[in-house]
Order: structure tokens, then sequence, then C-alpha cells
């Protein structure tokens, strides 16, 4: 299974951010080698919670940050994490359902959404938060 790399171009500049996303692909990866290795509907639904449990408090530093900052694209980019949460919270109900997940499926879905969130969204974010430290 084609593991998600957290390559250069995925870097913010942000501090904060940056830290964030290192550890969700690491649970993202995880999660890849969960599926991949055929584990047990069980095992993967614990490893789909704690990347659950960690998407959720990244994506609340990052609305901590854009309400900070009083930043102007904030629904937008809110309306994207809570789009993703429900989606993978339904993917771990299937799971939970005992299930089949189609795994390339699932895993090519995440691998872009993440990619394309954060080169998208969370770039324009983390300029946002530069340039307001700059003029701070
Ligand atoms: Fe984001």
């Amino acid at each position: 299974m084609a593991q998600f790399s957290f390559t250069d171009d995925l870097i913010t500049g942000n501090a904060l951010i940056d830290g964030d996303h290192r550890k969700l692909i690491t649970m993202v990866n995880a999660l890849f080698d969960s599926m991949a290795q055929g584990h047990a509907n069980d095992i993967m639904s614990k490893v789909l919670n704690n990347l659950i449990v960690y998407t959720k408090e990244h994506f609340g530093r990052e609305e901590a940050e854009m309400q900070r900052i009083n930043y102007a694209a904030s629904l937008s980019h809110k309306s994207e994490h809570t789009k993703l949460i429900k989606q993978v919270l339904d993917l771990k109900a299937t799971v939970d359902r005992g299930e089949k997940i189609n795994v390339v499926t699932i895993s090519s879905f995440l691998s872009n959404w993440l990619r394309e969130h954060i080169l998208t969204v969370d770039m324009k974010l983390a300029t946002a938060l530069k340039q307001r430290a700059q003029t701070a």
C-alpha cells in the first residue's frame, strides 16, 4: 500500500500547522497499514477512532487561529473540516457494522483530500497568519 509522504510542497511555514500535519499523515499511514494488512474491523475501528480524535483536535487548533485573526475565509475553511469529519465518521460506522471497505477508494480519497486541503486552504490560512504576525 502506498504511503502518504509529507513532501516539501506541503510545508506551509506555520510551525503549529506543519507539526500537526506531520502527525496527521503518520496517523493516516497507520490506517493505510491497518487496511492493507487486512486487519479485523475492530482493530481498524480503533485506528480510525484515533485518527478522528486527532483530526478534530487539529481542526480545532486551525479554527482557533482563524478566530484569533478574524480570518475572512473561515466559514468555507471550517465547512471543509466539517465535511471531512463526517465522511470519516461514516467510514467508521461502516467498519463498525462489520462491512467490507474498499481499501483503494478510501486510501486515495483520504490522500487526495489531505493533499488538496493542505495545498489550497491551509496554505492560504498560513499566509494570512504570517501577514498578521508581521503587522502585529
Ligand atoms: Fe484546514
